[in-house]
């Protein structure tokens, strides 16, 4: 496979990945686009990053808010995806939102949000990754995450097999799940 941008996308395109909405009203304007690129970064502090072309035209004006909503979107949500990467048109036409006092704009019915300040924007080639300070968290623990697989958007098979929650998981803080802890007698 060539080391190009086809090639790298069809790579990375392997790999499932949840959408969130990057979200703002900024001036009395609500300006918004989807991403896949979101990660976890740090507990302590509360911290996640999102990735962003520099090409983005909205992300400038994104980063001018005081306050950035960070919503993951849910099965529901897959022409809020479509519209919010959508070139033209109305990003946010039906879609039901709630805005906070910080700017930050929350799409209803995501499954979690995170209101967010911009805390740092670090280079990454044709990139920049956004580090972004939680302010608040939200999460609807029943709702289902829209899935982007092979440049299509999915759902998790349904119904799921029986979840099997990893004892002692840490999270994506740690970087990995690593392995179980506390999970049976220590052998030596
Ligand atoms: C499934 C999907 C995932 C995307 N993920 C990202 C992303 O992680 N980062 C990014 O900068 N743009 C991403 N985009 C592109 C933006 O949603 C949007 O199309 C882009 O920002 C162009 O609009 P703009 O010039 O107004 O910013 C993604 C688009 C789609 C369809």
């Amino acid at each position: 496979m060539p080391l190009d941008a086809a090639g790298l996308r069809t790579a990375f395109s392997a790999r499932p990945e949840g959408l969130v909405a990057l979200a703002a009203d900024v001036g009395g304007l609500r300006e918004g686009m989807a991403a896949s690129t979101f990660t976890p970064a740090s507990l302590d502090p509360p911290l996640v990053s999102v990735c962003v072309a520099r090409s983005s035209r909205t992300w400038p004006r994104l980063r001018a808010s005081r306050g950035l909503g960070v919503s993951v979107l849910a099965e529901e949500h897959e022409q809020v995806a479509r519209r919010l990467s959508a070139r033209d048109g109305d990003r946010f036409a039906g879609t039901a939102v709630t805005t906070r006092s910080s700017g930050a704009v929350l799409i209803d019915g995501a499954c979690a949000w995170f209101e967010c300040a911009i805390e740092d924007e670090l280079d990454a080639g044709d990139h920049l990754i956004a580090l972004l300070a939680v302010l608040e968290v939200h999460h609807l623990p029943d709702a289902r995450p829209l899935v982007f697989h092979r440049s299509s958007f999915t759902q998790l098979a349904s119904p799921c097999p029986a979840p099997a929650p990893v004892a002692g998981l840490v999270g994506a803080a740690d970087g990995h799940a690593g392995p179980p802890r506390d999970t049976g007698p220590a052998r030596h």
